[in-house]
């Protein structure tokens, strides 16, 4: 199948053409980071109203790139949630009307059930493997036996990861978003001796807390006599990102073992982090594990990777109708029917 997918959940328009859940014809991206950047965090009715402006430019362009006219296209998916409600809403209704008027079915997906089977436009992943899906709002382990089928493993309990780069990168004064330029500066390696503590690692269960780090470095802050100076700035992160990254891994690794699994897939923008990527390769590595990444682009925000599942639910004559309406908060493992 030929689908238009589209994704507004957050504060990146994008749209893009897939062909069959596989060949990606077109990926376009309309970030709007300068748009929040000085608030500090995404502002949701200047994100929705972003939305409102770049998403039919961008739909054209989509399909320009992909060399792609408006009656070739054979189904639209969507977004559903979870997701800020407003910026959800835009993507939904642009792909109700779009879908009503080319009369080709329409189909709402989970962002992170997106995430997860991105991976399968770059290379094919067998089924089960562990999905760590690590985003600016999920930090959730799930087995997946395919598409469709997802158990809870294990969630944070408070903050996402990337939720925790973004507030520590705050505290920094790194500006939004967080998570870039901490793995930036991490990645020279100078902790200065700095251990943040490791929420939940004792326990024996595969959930995670980040709001105890986050508070552990605004302690370590507030006991230095002035600002942070640059030194201490690349020191912290060093520190804070460890402290992540050691979490993840580990909870992980637990949860290949508990449940047999031998293949990790890391999805979501934090997965974009090198010093992840690098930990989790070198464990799968010594432990014959195999650890899957998709590309940057793939990891971060993008339509395309709606398009592995939505081309999936498509075939199969599944499809949601015209009554589709945004889900703000949409637990993974609930999605069983696609209205
Ligand atoms: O998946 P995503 O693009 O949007 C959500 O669904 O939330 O993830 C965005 C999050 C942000 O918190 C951002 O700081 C984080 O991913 N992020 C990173 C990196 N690149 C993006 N976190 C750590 N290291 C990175 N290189
Ligand atoms: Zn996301």
């Amino acid at each position: 199948m030929l689908l238009l997918a589209l994704e507004s959940s957050c504060d990146e328009t994008a749209a893009a053409v897939v062909r069959d859940g596989q060949q990606v014809l077109s990926n376009l991206i309309a970030s709007q980071v300068d748009l929040h950047a000085v608030y500090g965090g995404v502002v949701p009715e200047l994100a929705s109203r972003r939305h409102l402006e770049v998403i039919n430019p961008l739909v054209d362009e989509a399909l320009s790139v992909a060399g792609v006219e408006q009656p070739d296209l054979e189904g639209v998916v969507v977004t559903r949630g979870p997701g800020l409600v407003g910026a959800l809403l835009v993507g939904v209704s642009f792909a109700k009307a779009y879908a009503y008027a080319l009369n080709i079915p329409l189909l709402g997906v989970h962002h992170i059930e997106g995430h997860i089977q991105a991976i399968q436009l770059e290379r094919k992943v067998e089924y089960p493997f562990l999905a760590v899906a690590v985003s600016g709002g999920h930090t959730h382990l799930f087995r997946v036996d395919g598409i469709g089928q997802y158990r809870l493993l294990g969630r944070t309990v408070d903050d996402a990861a990337g939720e925790a780069f973004d507030k520590v990168a705050k505290m920094l004064g790194l500006g939004y978003p967080g998570g870039p330029v901490i793995d930036k500066l991490a990645a020279q390696g100078d902790d200065g001796g700095i251990v943040f503590p490791r929420p939940m690692l004792k326990k024996k269960n595969l959930d995670f807390s980040f709001s105890g780090m986050k508070t552990a470095v605004l302690n370590h802050l507030q006991r230095l006599e002035s600002d942070p100076n640059e030194k201490e700035i690349r020191q912290v992160s060093c520190a804070f990102q460890t402290a992540v990254i050691d979490v993840l891994t580990q909870k992980a690794m637990r949860a290949c073992e508990s449940e047999g699994l031998n293949r990790i897939v890391v999805a979501g923008g934090v997965a974009c982090n090198s010093g992840l990527r690098k930990k989790f390769a070198a464990l799968a590595l010594s432990s014959g594990i195999e650890a899957f990444f998709p590309s940057p682009l793939l990891c971060a925000d993008n339509a395309a990777m709606l398009a592995v599942a939505g081309d999936f639910y498509l075939s199969k004559g599944l499809s949601s109708g015209l009554d589709l309406n945004a889900v703000s908060n949409w637990p993974l493992d609930q999605v069983t029917c696609h209205q």
